[in-house]
């Protein structure tokens, strides 16, 4: 399926366990101000462990307005206004990994608990398989990401390699990054024309 198609799902409502409802949708370039005060509710010792500086105005503008949605899919929940969770399926540039995505979510802490990474996981999931991606991928670090490897293993992801001490914690520890993988069925790969 093409990416337009999937994507004409949202925006889509979503009542979370406490009955509040949030919105599910891609991120839009004029979300910069709102993703920055989110990234910044986001606790220091969660933001630690993202791939970027997330609330340097300038990251935050190439979230925003580099989106290149063959690249990485961002979904955002929003509630009364506000963004209150992050989430992006990426897909590699290698030709040789095109059946791949990798996940990530983050969650505002008022609203965790609530079943909202889960629904972002299965959306993720979901839009990964509408994508015809074959396998996806979590890289999270032990005992630093404990509800992030709960909530995967909840949606069906397994443990397929641990890298022994390959992350550097806040504290100056060495943890260990647990690749944590889902299977999907889908058609052939599509051989590619030299
Ligand atoms: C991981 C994260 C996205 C989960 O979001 P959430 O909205 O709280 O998730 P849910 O409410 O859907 O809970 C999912 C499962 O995790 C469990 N869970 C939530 N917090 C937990 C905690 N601190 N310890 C253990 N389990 C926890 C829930 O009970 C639920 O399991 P259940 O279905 O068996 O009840 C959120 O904790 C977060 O943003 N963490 C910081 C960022 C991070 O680590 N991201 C991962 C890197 S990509």
């Amino acid at each position: 399926m093409n990416l337009d198609t999937v994507l004409r799902r949202f925006p889509l409502r979503a009542t979370l366990n406490d009955e509040s409802m949030v919105v599910i949708r891609p991120l839009a370039t004029d979300d910069k101000a709102e993703l920055r005060n989110f990234f910044l509710r986001v606790p220091e010792e969660d933001r630690y462990y993202l791939n970027n500086n997330v609330t340097a105005p300038e990251v935050i503008r190439e979230f925003t307005d580099g989106i290149n949605m063959e690249r990485v899919v961002p979904l955002v929940a929003e509630h009364d206004g506000r963004i209150i969770a992050d989430s992006t399926l990426h897909r590699s540039r290698r030709t040789g990994r095109r059946h791949i995505g990798e996940l990530r979510i983050v969650v505002d802490p008022d609203f965790r608990g609530k079943g909202l990474g889960s629904r972002l996981t299965h959306e993720l999931i979901e839009l990964g398989r509408s994508l015809e991606l074959r396998r996806l991928v979590f890289e999270l670090v032990n005992l630093r990401e404990q509800s992030a490897i709960h909530t995967a293993t909840q949606a069906g992801f397994e443990e397929t390699a641990v890298l022994k001490d390959r992350v550097v914690d806040r504290f100056g520890s060495l943890q260990d990054l647990v690749i944590m993988e889902l299977s999907l069925d889908g058609p052939e790969i599509g051989h590619l024309e030299g």
